[in-house]
Parts: C-alpha cells; sequence; structure tokens
C-alpha cells in the first residue's frame, strides 16, 4: 500500500543542515495498523508528511496504491492525497464552523452535492459516535470529541490511508484508549491502512500490528510489535519500552543483590542475575517450578511486571538463579525452547 524507498529529506538552515529522514525504507502493507515511534526530533512528523507529500523529499520514492507521488503532477497529486487522510495531535478544526461543518468541509472543497453531503456527514458522525452534536461548536466539545471530528473529516474523502500524528498525545488515558479504539474499529471495518505516529509506546502496543522505531533520521529496527518486545535491538527501543513494562531493574534492587553477593563471600555456587520476557501463553505455563525441579536451582524473584500487548500477556521477571553452572545452562536452555526471551544480566551487577 505505501512504500518508502531511500527516501531523505533535510532541512537547510543558516547555522546548520538538518537530516531530519536519513534514507529510509519502509513498506506498509493495505489494511494493517503500522506504528512509527521515537523520541522528540526522531524525524516522525517528516516522514508522515513525506507519505502524502505535503513534505517533498530530496531524493527517493514514496509509493502509495502503485503510483510514486513524487512524479505527478500537480492535479493527479491532489487527486492522490485525497485517498489519504490524516488527523493531528491538537485537532486542527475550525473554530466557525460546528461539528457537521469541519466534516463537510472537505466534501464542499470538491464541489458534492449538498444532499451527497449531508448523507455522508451523517454516516460519518454516526461511526464515530457524535450524531446527537452535529450542530455543536469546537469550543464546547472535550478533546476526545474533537479528535473524533478529525476524524470524521479525515475520512470524509473515503481514503484508504489514514495517517495519524500524536494524534492522542493531548488526550487523558482513558480518551486515549477510546480514540484508539475507535482507530481500530475503522481499520477493520472499512479495511483502512492505518499509520500511526507516536512517542508512547503504550499507544502502539494497544493497536499496532508491525512498527518501525525512528532515532536521529533512521529507522533503527522495526517488526512485529512483540517480537520488537521481546528482544528490542536498539538502546532507544529499550527505553522507549520502559513506558510499558521497565526493563531497568531499580536501583535499591540491585543494591540488594549486591550486599548478598558480597554476603556470601564467594561460598557455593555463584549468583547469576536472569530476566526472562514471557510472551502470550507462556504467562500460564509454570515452567519456572518445571526448572526448579528438574535442574535443581534456586530462583529468587526480584522484580515483576505483567502487561498485555496486542491482546497478549507479555511478562518480564528479574530473578536471581542460584545452582552449578550445568543446571544454570539445562534451565536456560529449557526456557528458552519453550519461547522464554532469558537475558544474562550479571554484567549490571
Ligand atoms: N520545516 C522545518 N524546518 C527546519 N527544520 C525542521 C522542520 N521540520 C522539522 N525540522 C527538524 O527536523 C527534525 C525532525 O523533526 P520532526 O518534527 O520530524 O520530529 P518528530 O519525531 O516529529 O518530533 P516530535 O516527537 O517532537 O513531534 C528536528 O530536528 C526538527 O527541528
Ligand atoms: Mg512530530
Amino acid at each position: 500500500m505505501i512504500e518508502l524507498k531511500n527516501v531523505s529529506k533535510t532541512f537547510r538552515g543558516a547555522a546548520r543542515d538538518v537530516h531530519a529522514v536519513r534514507e529510509v525504507s519502509l513498506h506498509i502493507e493495505a489494511g494493517e495498523i503500522f506504528g512509527i515511534i521515537g523520541r522528540s526530533g526522531a524525524g516522525k512528523s517528516t516522514l508522515v508528511r513525506l507519505i502524502n507529500l505535503l513534505t517533498r523529499p530530496d531524493s527517493g520514492e514514496v509509493i502509495v496504491d502503485g503510483r510514486d507521488l513524487t512524479r505527478l503532477d500537480a492535479p493527479a497529486l491532489r487527486a492522490a492525497r485525497r485517498e489519504i487522510g490524516m488527523i493531528f495531535q491538537h485537532f486542527n478544526l475550525m473554530s466557525s464552523r460546528t461539528v457537521f461543518g469541519n466534516v463537510a468541509l472537505p466534501l464542499e472543497l470538491i464541489d458534492r452535492p449538498k444532499e451527497e453531503i449531508r448523507a455522508r456527514v451523517e454516516k460519518l458522525l454516526a461511526i464515530v459516535g457524535l450524531s446527537a452534536e452535529a450542530d455543536r461548536y469546537p469550543r464546547q466539545l472535550s478533546g476526545g470529541q474533537k479528535q473524533r471530528v478529525g476524524i470524521a473529516r479525515a475520512l470524509a474523502s473515503q481514503p484508504k490511508v489514514l495517517l495519524s500524528d500524536e494524534a492522542t498525545s493531548a488526550l487523558d488515558p482513558e480518551t486515549t484508549r477510546s480514540i484508539l479504539d475507535l482507530l481500530k474499529r475503522i481499520n477493520k471495518e472499512l479495511g483502512l491502512t492505518i499509520v500511526l505516529i507516536t512517542h508512547q509506546m503504550r499507544v502502539v502496543k494497544q493497536i499496532c500490528g508491525r512498527i518501525a522505531v525512528m532515532d536521529d533520521g533512521r529507522v533503527v529496527e522495526s517488526g512485529e510489535v512483540l517480537s520488537v518486545f521481546r528482544a528490542p535491538r536498539s538502546e532507544v527501543t529499550r527505553t522507549l519500552i520502559g513506558d510499558v513494562i521497565s526493563l531497568e531493574l531499580p536501583e535499591t534492587v540491585l543494591q540488594r543483590v549486591r550486599r548478598r553477593i558480597e554476603g556470601r563471600n564467594g561460598d557455593g555456587h555463584p549468583d547469576h542475575l536472569l530476566r526472562l520476557l514471557f510472551v502470550g501463553d507462556d504467562v500460564d505455563r509454570p515452567l519456572l517450578s518445571e526448572a526448579v525441579k528438574r535442574f535443581r536451582i534456586d530462583f529468587n524473584i526480584l522484580h515483576g511486571q505483567i502487561d498485555e500487548v496486542q491482546d497478549q500477556g507479555f511478562a518480564s521477571l528479574t530473578l536471581l538463579a542460584n545452582g552449578s553452572q550445568e543446571s544454570l545452562d539445562g534451565a536456560i536452555a529449557l526456557l528458552r525452547e519453550h519461547d522464554v526471551t532469558v537475558e544474562e544480566m550479571d554484567h549490571v551487577l
């Protein structure tokens, strides 16, 4: 549906040039909800504006629905843009127009007949749950309601793609959840492809199937949300995942472990710090007690957290393991056999 090939964008400045997007290649399938996540300044908004050519790339190709947008003339580009809706953090509604008037605007701009506009707007307001607010003005709406208007307006021209740039960043967690549920529903019901930009992993884990992580203009990793969570490859991804599940051990826990190791004075087998990440069904299996029984190993649980990612359980467990090297290797192998990610963390001690 969307293919970016080696796309770059540099903003030329008097003092210095900013390489906002560097050689990014991405493939987004029709009907998926694809997340682009990164810290502030990573280049996310620039990248999303490259997808509808609000910003022109210096080099590379932007192919949407089979056409390279960079090669279209102005009228063809305008038509192509109607297939790409967009929603924003600050909603960008017209304060002088009612809810109805805001949603009708894109249709008025392309001169659709009045009756057609009325029917279409009423249908859109029903989809986003705002039928009763049609005659209100933006200032009379909550943030969540304003974003629903933004979504209805973006859907007015029946786009195939919806770009969402931090659409929930100005909303509280509960409203965020309801807007994300709405996006999920229109993705399913209308088969809309959604590209969702955010700096919050919490948002991504709720609705995205695949994600790309951006840092300093580059895509530093991409893949299924669960595999990225399970085995983050870059530091920036780990930090962003910390938004959902902390991958760092609290300093107080580390100190306790260090005191315990010192106290043992090298007697017996050494302790090993392990972090386990469980996904999905593994969470319900008694793998740990199996490892304890089979390999006579002691586990001391230091820290645990559980969350849901893509409707699947996702848990992290940090523990101190004690036993012979052979038993430890056996236990780790057993866990890995059952798709538990085991990280040996002795280096942090
Ligand atoms: N029109 C512009 N002119 C000059 N520099 C720009 C322009 N737009 C963006 N930049 C710069 O490009 C870099 C990437 O900006 P961008 O807005 O794409 O980041 P972002 O990931 O969306 O950040 P945020 O999470 O804060 O929205 C930043 O250094 C920014 O200052
Ligand atoms: Mg941005």
